[in-house]
């Protein structure tokens, strides 16, 4: 054993006892790729010590694809013309809703671009209707005032997903253009505030960020006692300013999300689609290296191809009933099943608990 890889590996051990980590342990993991099965192994059983071996499967409803804002690496970005645009009525975003609840699904993901396209009242009527239909309600739509999350909140909304893509000022300025990062940071305060179960997370292996830039990702999740963390792998989208880049890597994705896992014993962690994306199998590989939830899209027909935040989107011919049906039979072929619960964290429960 190499003496780097002794230092990777007495990390994973002390993370996995202490759930800590210093910014220099986190790059000596990252760095290593001889620690990888022991991360693995030791993220898998801090997921199933802490959040049994159910997994939570969360209908992500994709309502629309209109967006405002100009990020470097995303499909959806404004000055994207060669995207059709739509924007589902709220009657329609219900009635999708409704049929993914009737396919088993607790909890509704609400995600679109972000956008002004919708009048306060529309979207909080949406929330209700889907509460009233003993669902929790997700949303991720961006960055929005405090009084919109608050009525978003009064409106029955439980949960919100804002990732800070990265923390690294620089880089974040260089791929969102007239964005503030400060008023990102912002945002997840206002909404651990309000009381969100509140989820947040990065991109990785975007061009020009380093391995000591991702530690600072993963120790900022750390210090802000997230409730949800998702990694994605950046994919290049052939319509954006990063079309020529090179992607992330999948198992850099992989070890950043099961280094997260060891900090953070219970929260709820997504295998994501983006994983998916880069290999085969790469949310049954996910949830066996830590993470406890999947997000299948319950968006149907030309909408799901048109929610294109990169190439390569699985599942775009399949309906929602098919691809629950389908990611159940691959959970249940790995030993592990599906939870019946809400779908709550178990770091959400506590925190509830303790208030
Ligand atoms: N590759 C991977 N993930 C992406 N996202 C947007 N564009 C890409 C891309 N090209 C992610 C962002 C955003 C989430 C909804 O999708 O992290 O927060
Ligand atoms: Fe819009 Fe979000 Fe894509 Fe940025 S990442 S362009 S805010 S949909």
């Amino acid at each position: 054993m190499s003496y780097i890889n002794k230092i990777a590996i007495g990390a994973v051990q002390k993370a996995f006892y202490e759930n800590a980590l210093t910014h220099r342990e986190i790059v000596a993991i990252l760095s290593d790729d001889k620690c990888d099965d022991t991360l693995f192994f030791h993220a898998d059983l801090t997921r199933k010590t802490h959040n049994g071996d159910e997994v939570h499967l969360k209908g992500l409803l994709e309502f629309s694809n209109l967006c405002a804002r100009n990020c470097y690496y995303c499909g959806l970005r404004r000055q994207n013309k060669a995207i059709k645009r739509y924007a589902l009525k709220p009657n329609e975003i219900i009635k999708l809703a409704q049929k993914a609840i009737a396919c088993g699904y607790k909890t509704i993901v609400l995600q679109s671009g972000e956008s002004s396209a919708y009048k306060l009242d529309e979207l909080c009527g949406v929330i209700k209707a889907i509460r009233d239909m003993q669902a929790r309600v997700t949303l991720s739509l961006g960055e929005k005032s405090e009084e919109e999350y608050a009525a978003y909140k009064q409106a029955g909304a439980n949960r919100y997903l804002l990732r800070i893509e990265t923390t690294d000022p620089a880089l974040y300025k260089k791929l969102h253009p007239s964005m503030s990062h400060q008023n990102r940071f912002n945002c997840l305060k206002t909404l651990r505030k309000l009381g969100y179960e509140t989820g947040s997370g990065s991109l990785v292996g975007l061009p020009n960020q380093t391995l000591a830039s991702i530690a600072d990702d993963i120790l900022f999740f750390k210090e802000s006692d997230f409730d949800m963390i998702g990694i994605g792998p950046f994919i290049p989208n052939e319509h954006t300013p990063l079309g020529g880049e090179r992607g992330g890597d999948f198992i850099l994705a992989l070890k950043v999300m099961a280094i997260v896992r060891l900090l953070l014993p219970k929260i709820n962690i997504p295998a994501t689609t983006a994983m998916e994306t880069l290999d085969k199998n790469g949310r049954i590989k996910a949830l066996q290296r830590g993470a406890n939830v999947v997000m299948p899209v319950v968006t149907e027909g030309e909408y799901r191809k048109l929610y294109r935040l990169y190439p390569g989107k699985i599942c775009l011919d399949d309906t929602p009933r098919h691809c629950r049906g389908c990611i159940t039979g691959k959970i249940m072929a790995i030993g592990r099943g599906v939870s019946a619960t809400n779908g709550d964290s178990e770091r959400f429960i506590d925190r509830l608990a303790a208030s």
